[in-house]
């Protein structure tokens, strides 16, 4: 089936990104986010998979957390006008909406990889007879090195501990069944299944409530990496019920560069104090943490695995971008996201030739707000081509350009322009 017989109403003009734009209830979110300006004038910014952009509010949520700090010092942590003591509470509750989950499974905290690794420690319990960790071939590097970091760790060699999904030959995306038929071969040996919830180079959306039921059938523990799939996918952890998850804020987010991650833990875990788990006074329980006392007694819930205090800049502008996520709502977003990517896929098919192909899944469900380009010559030079004038994807090693039409902030128009630009640089 061709794209066109799927969309029938997308129509190549550009007077019909136009008018798609006049229709869109989301429109004015636009202005709320500021976009750069590389090449000096007008920028194409297809870049949201990579680093969100600036909430136009978030210099003001910062400069009142500054004016505290100048004003109260070190009392700011009581007396600011939100204090710093229980700021990134704030957070919890925008957060769990957004990922579907209830307020004792979130936390946001440290940064994603660090995550990762307090999450393992935790839910990765190898055993001579179940050590293995399933990953996805190809996934993020520090995801690679944490969980390969993690199985050293525990005296086991990644070459025999480490179980790689890979595409069957010819093919970039992973096949459900053969997700599931691999759980249930090695299941008995598979301590933890730990996928992205969004594969960062293909831009493949996993069945995480799939992938999360097989491992559990199997006695695996069962944890993903949202780094793509908060802010973009209608998530809902929960119900789907993996034991944990963890994200970075700096993505589809808006967080700004190395903002504080999040990370949920699955409320059947809340009060599990026999969990082994790398502790730090801010996890420790509220009501004696000034105590000062020796003793670590955790806090219920994803709470009880924070470290340190956080970043409270740096949770400013979370919550900049947070209140305009809660205001436009997950599920408005993902529709106009499902639109807005399949409308790129459309002017890409229109555009054919041989110079690239998608590698992204088609299906909608199989896919969030990335389109993943491969491209068979000079890929790299082309995209430098295109950033230089203003038109912003980016570039992944060896042959993959990403480009994302992120539904807050990006037009049907931004789409447009970009494929024609696209073309032109193809050509
Ligand atoms: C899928 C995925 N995992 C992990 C990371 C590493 O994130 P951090 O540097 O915040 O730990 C990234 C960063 O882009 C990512 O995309």
């Amino acid at each position: 089936m061709t794209n066109l017989e799927l969309q029938p109403d997308f129509q190549a003009s550009e007077d019909f990104a136009i008018a798609m734009d006049e229709r869109d209830s989301l429109k004015e979110f636009r202005e709320r986010f500021l976009f750069p300006k590389p090449a000096g004038g007008d920028c194409v910014y297809l870049c949201g998979h990579s680093l969100g952009l600036q909430p136009k509010t978030a210099a003001a949520y910062i400069e009142q957390e500054l004016e505290d700090w100048a004003q109260l010092g070190v009392e700011g942590h009581f007396r600011a006008r939100n204090p710093w003591m229980p700021y990134h509470r704030m957070l919890t509750e925008q957060t769990a909406e957004l990922v579907g989950a209830k307020s004792i499974e979130i936390v946001v905290m440290n940064s994603l990889t660090v995550n990762l690794h307090l999450m393992m420690v935790s839910f990765y319990r190898p055993t001579p007879e179940r050590h293995k960790v399933v990953v996805e071939y190809g996934a993020f590097p520090s995801d690679q090195y944490a969980v390969n970091s993690q199985i050293s760790f525990h005296g086991f060699d990644p070459a025999s501990s480490l179980i790689e999904l890979t595409p069957r030959p010819g093919e970039f995306c992973l096949r459900d069944e053969d997700i599931d038929s691999l759980i249930e071969r090695e299941g008995d040996s598979i301590a933890l299944v730990m996928l992205g919830g969004v594969n960062y180079a293909t831009g493949q959306a996993f069945d995480m409530a799939r992938i999360t039921r097989a491992g559990h059938a199997r006695g695996c523990m069962v944890g993903f990496d949202l780094a793509h799939a908060a802010g973009n996918l209608h998530l809902k952890l929960h119900e789907w019920g993996p034991d944990f998850a963890v994200w970075c804020s700096y993505k589809y987010l808006n967080g700004g560069p190395g903002c504080v991650a999040g990370c949920f833990v699955h409320e059947r875990h809340a009060r599990a104090w026999d969990l082994p788990r790398f502790a730090g006074w801010w996890g420790h329980d509220e009501e004696s943490r000034f105590e000062m006392g020796p003793d670590f007694q955790a806090m219920a819930g994803a709470d009880g695995w924070q470290l340190s205090n956080p970043s409270i800049v740096s949770l400013a502008v979370l919550r900049a971008s947070m209140t305009i996520f809660h205001e436009a709502g997950m599920e408005r977003l993902r529709a106009k996201s499902v639109s807005l990517t399949s409308y790129l896929e459309f002017l890409l098919s229109q555009k054919a030739s041989t110079a690239f192909s998608i590698i992204t899944p088609h299906e909608k469900g199989r896919r969030g707000a990335q389109i993943s380009i491969r491209l068979a010559h000079n890929g790299r030079a082309l995209c430098e081509r295109l950033a230089h004038e203003g038109v912003l994807g980016d570039w992944r090693e060896p042959d993959t350009f990403r480009v994302a039409p992120v539904p807050l902030y990006n037009s049907y128009h931004d789409v447009f322009r970009f494929v024609r630009r696209f073309a032109a640089a193809i050509d």
